[in-house]
């Protein structure tokens, strides 16, 4: 890799704002002089992501992530330092000295390229001749111009290569194109093709708005009706949710998302104005998504086909949603309908109207159980009871629980009877909860280190001007813990080259993950002194207390050995040595 040059990295990082750039993968609250958020590193119900401004660091006080904007970024989206180099430079529109790819590295990059590539070339194909009858498709399924050109559809060809050699004329390889899911190989290895052929195509977004894969559409009844990308090192499908690139902002402003299934699904209420439409693309609710979500909104509709395949995929993922506090409702569609073709053909109002009036996951699924089996039997309240009891389970809030096990009694007609009511329901539950480990975040850097050298360590990161002063005080073998020792080395190494020794600037010198999240929380935690000089002061004092204390051990020990092999002169020496350590 040739080396980027110093300046030109320094540059690129001025010119990249570390909040504006965050802001762009997760909403950022301001609090105080910071900015917050749900971490994304971690599922969490109370933010305690936290990034500064004026430090340009980031840190989650609960996981313990940290760092700078390369690191969010090699974190976030996978990157190595250089790819996230290169990602910050093409924003900045700076331009990188062009350097020969060594294999791996700006691999992910690469990816990304050859998706947008392709939605180019797919996009041109459906304006060109080729392409009409995807578009009169497209058109007669009620989508606008408008709604073609924002989510950018496109129009694969019906052929075995046009793709690959429009990639190959670019510079990709075909083994680049089959890693990112749009070629495959023949069977007979002797050659790759196109993936997709003869398909409407629907790239697929991260949540910034990047093409990870793509999906791809008949324009008739044959099969299989869609081909989606394969999971790639760039798109995987439980982290994705279709949609949500233009979605985030809706679902803000309105504080709740519509989950739906399909692509078109997700097309028509945005077309309509129903902007907070994201769809999980065939796939169940996985943990991903709900952390794709969580920073987003809390309260979720979910609509899917009013099939049994819908319903059964409904039920599927939504204890997990009540289980991460998420408030849940469900929409039923009647047979056969499915959010598109129900706004189609009963418009966006009767849609709209579906959603503010759809019932509370619990009521929906009890109706749908009692539904499914009698209620008076006692095999059927039993089923029933079991069905549901997971879902009540799963609900934080005790009163909410409590009243959901009342309504289940009731309705099950358990009240009255003498063996069997609400008392039955809480046991049953009680065994569910059985041998239910619970969790707790490891706490980093709080584990038996001297809290004094932590101190001193924050101290001089949070005011620089110390740095100078405290390196004729002390050296790094002053600190006994490793991690403090090398973070106090990448801060005088970098006092010693004439440069600044700010967060960012030390996180960027130790390349060290775990270090670097260190020095981020201890930029950022507030300190337990009045001023960096007071810290520095009481802390070196501690610190030199300590090295006397352990002297003066190590002194005793070594006159006790003496003293057992009668040693007189050496005893004599050593109790010299221990006099002058403790007038020190
Ligand atoms: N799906 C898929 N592969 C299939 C069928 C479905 O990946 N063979 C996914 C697609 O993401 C699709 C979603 O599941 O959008 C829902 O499937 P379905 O309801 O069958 O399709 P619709 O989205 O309704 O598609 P259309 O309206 O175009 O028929
Ligand atoms: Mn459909």
């Amino acid at each position: 890799m040739a080396r980027v040059p110093e300046a030109v990295i320094e540059e690129i990082k001025s010119r990249s704002d570390i909040v504006e750039i965050i802001s762009e993968y997760l909403p950022l609250k301001p609090a105080g002089k910071n900015y917050k958020a749900l971490c994304p590193f971690h599922q969490e119900k109370t933010p305690s992501f936290m990034v500064s401004s004026e430090k340009q660091i980031f840190n989650c006080f609960s996981c313990g992530v940290g760092g700078n904007v390369f690191s969010f970024l090699m974190k976030n989206e996978h990157l190595t330092f250089m790819e996230a180099l290169k990602m910050l430079a093409d924003r900045a529109g700076i331009k990188l000295p062009s350097h020969p790819d060594r294999g791996g590295e700006g691999k992910t990059l690469k990816l990304f390229e050859l998706n947008e590539l392709a939605a180019v070339f797919f996009q041109r194909c459906l304006e060109k001749q080729e392409g009409e009858k995807a578009l009169k498709y497209l058109r007669n399924r009620g989508l606008s111009r408008e709604t073609i050109h924002k989510f950018r559809l496109g129009y694969a060809l019906p052929s075995w290569d046009r793709f690959l050699k429009e990639a190959s004329r670019k510079g990709f390889s075909p083994n680049l194109l089959e890693e990112v899911g749009l070629a495959l190989q023949r069977r007979d290895k002797s050659g790759f093709y196109d993936r997709f052929r003869n398909r409407i195509m629907f790239p697929i977004f991260n949540v910034r708005g990047k093409i990870v894969g793509f999906g791809g559409r008949v324009l008739d009844n044959s099969s299989p009706k869609y081909m989606n990308s394969p999971e790639t090192p760039i798109y995987h499908k439980s982290d994705n949710l279709y949609g949500l690139n233009l979605a985030k902002e809706y679902i803000l402003r309105e504080n709740k998302v519509i989950i739906v299934e399909g692509y078109l699904d997700a097309l028509t209420p945005y077309q309509e104005g129903i902007g907070n439409t994201v769809a999980s693309l065939g796939t169940a609710l996985s943990p991903g998504h709900l952390r794709c979500l969580r920073r987003y909104t809390k309260e979720v509709i979910i609509v899917y086909d009013g099939d049994k395949a819908g319903v059964a995929a409904t039920l599927r993922g939504l204890d997990l949603l009540v289980e991460e506090e998420f408030h849940v409702k469900v929409v039923s569609l009647p047979p056969a309908q499915d959010p598109d073709g129900f706004i189609r053909k009963y418009g966006k109002e009767a849609f709209l109207e579906k959603v503010e009036k759809a019932p509370g996951l619990f009521d929906y699924k009890l109706n749908l159980l009692l539904s499914r089996y009698d209620p008076d039997s006692a095999e059927g309240k039993a089923r029933i009871a079991k069905e549901i009891l997971p879902t009540i389970d799963k609900v934080q809030d005790a009163i909410e629980k409590r009243a959901y096990v009342k309504e289940l009694a009731t309705r099950l007609n358990l009240r009255g009877k003498i063996t069997l009511g609400e008392e039955d329901i809480l046991a049953e539950l009680r065994k569910l909860r059985k041998g239910k480990p619970s969790s707790a975040p490891p706490l980093p850097l709080e584990r038996g280190t001297a809290l004094a050298e932590r101190y001193l360590i924050q101290a001089l990161l949070q005011e620089e001007e110390l740095v100078s002063e405290a390196k004729k005080l002390l050296g790094t073998k002053d600190f006994r813990d490793q991690r403090y020792q090398r973070i106090a080395e990448a801060i005088f190494e970098l006092e010693s080259a004439g440069k600044p020794t700010h967060p960012g600037e030390v996180i960027s010198y130790l390349q060290d993950e775990e270090l670097g999240a260190a020095v981020a929380r201890l930029a950022m935690e507030t300190s337990p002194y009045s001023n960096g000089t007071q810290a520095l002061t009481e802390c070196l004092k501690r610190i030199r207390k300590e090295e006397k204390k352990r002297s003066l051990r190590e002194c005793e020990e070594k006159i006790k050995e003496a003293q057992s092999r009668g040693e007189e002169e050496l005893i004599r020496n050593l109790q010299f040595e221990y006099q002058a350590l403790l007038s020190k």
